[in-house]
């Protein structure tokens, strides 16, 4: 079946980016000129994506802003035609809609939230601080392994061991090139007891049931209603794969992350590669 929404949640705190976060919502965060949110909108229309439907909270009004046009703004920018395509491109990526999570209750809970706009379909959960530089980008990689299956799949990354205890992480059997089958998933195991160090990254295609599961899921780590754990439940009923993705994965939930995917990409980009370049050596000098 085809896949035509992404659920993002962008309900948290962001309390690693504090103080900024209390007034910017950490999606909000730029690498260079561009939030967060927006490279992960691009992913998802790159993959066909339809339709996204962003999780906020109370107080995280700029985030629906930002998607919106700003006939002002336009018009101050009218003998700017570049500037213009730049501010309205993220309007014009996708659908996009939104729902609030009232209470702070978790990543599953705030999945949970999207179950009216999402209906009976598969979608995918794409996580913003995620943020993975591939062609074509994750979702797509996992459209098509989802649609070769017809199952839900996950995206795993082998993690560092001593590093597991901040991801969800699957108990898996190969079952192909980059590809696992799920047997169990828990979420932030100590090193001791993780099954693997296949971790899970921000992005999840899944089937309708999940929200079946998710109402049912009591909370677990951190006193929150995880995903990780509606998706043990899932197991008993579908297939899940985990797929370990083509891309470099960058953490834009910590500042350390954020400033690395910020050089990186700076580094990347034709207008802004040399002047990094020099920046980095005047550092290093120092
Ligand atoms: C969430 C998920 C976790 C996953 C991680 C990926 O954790 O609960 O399973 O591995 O995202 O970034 P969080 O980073 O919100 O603690």
């Amino acid at each position: 079946m085809e896949i035509r929404k992404a659920v993002i949640p962008a309900a948290g705190l962001g309390t690693r980016f504090l103080p900024v976060t209390k007034s910017v919502p950490k999606e909000l965060l730029p690498i260079l000129d561009k939030p967060m949110l927006q490279y992960v909108v691009e992913e998802a229309a790159e993959a066909g994506i339809e339709q996204v439907i962003i999780v906020t909270s109370p107080g995280k009004e700029s985030i629906a802003s930002y998607f919106q046009s700003q006939p002002d703004l336009d018009s101050r920018l009218s003998d700017s035609p570049e500037l213009l395509d730049k501010v309205r491109h993220a309007s014009n990526l996708a659908r996009v809609s939104f729902v609030i999570q009232e209470q702070p209750l978790g990543l599953g809970h705030a999945v949970l939230t999207a179950r009216e706009a999402v209906g009976d379909e598969p979608f995918v959960v794409i996580l913003p601080d995620d943020i993975v530089v591939h062609t074509p980008g994750v979702v797509a990689q996992m459209v098509e392994v989802s649609q070769r299956y017809n199952a839900g799949v996950v995206a795993v990354e082998p993690m560092p061991w001593e590093t597991v205890q901040n991801y969800g992480v699957v108990d898996a059997v190969s079952a192909g090139e980059r590809l696992h089958k799920i047997r169990g998933v828990v979420e932030k195991p100590k090193r001791e007891d993780a099954p693997s160090n296949l971790s899970i990254v921000g992005r999840y295609i899944l089937p309708p049931e999940i929200f079946q599961c998710l109402e049912r899921t009591k909370p677990g780590a951190k006193g929150e209603i995880q995903l990780t754990d509606g998706l043990l439940m899932l197991l008993e009923q579908a297939e899940l794969f985990a797929y370990e993705f083509l891309g470099t994965r960058y953490d834009g939930g910590t500042p350390m992350g954020l400033l690395r995917a910020s050089l990186e990409f700076a580094l990347a980009r034709d207008d802004t590669r040399e002047a990094t370049r020099s920046l980095l050596r005047s550092l290093d000098n120092q």
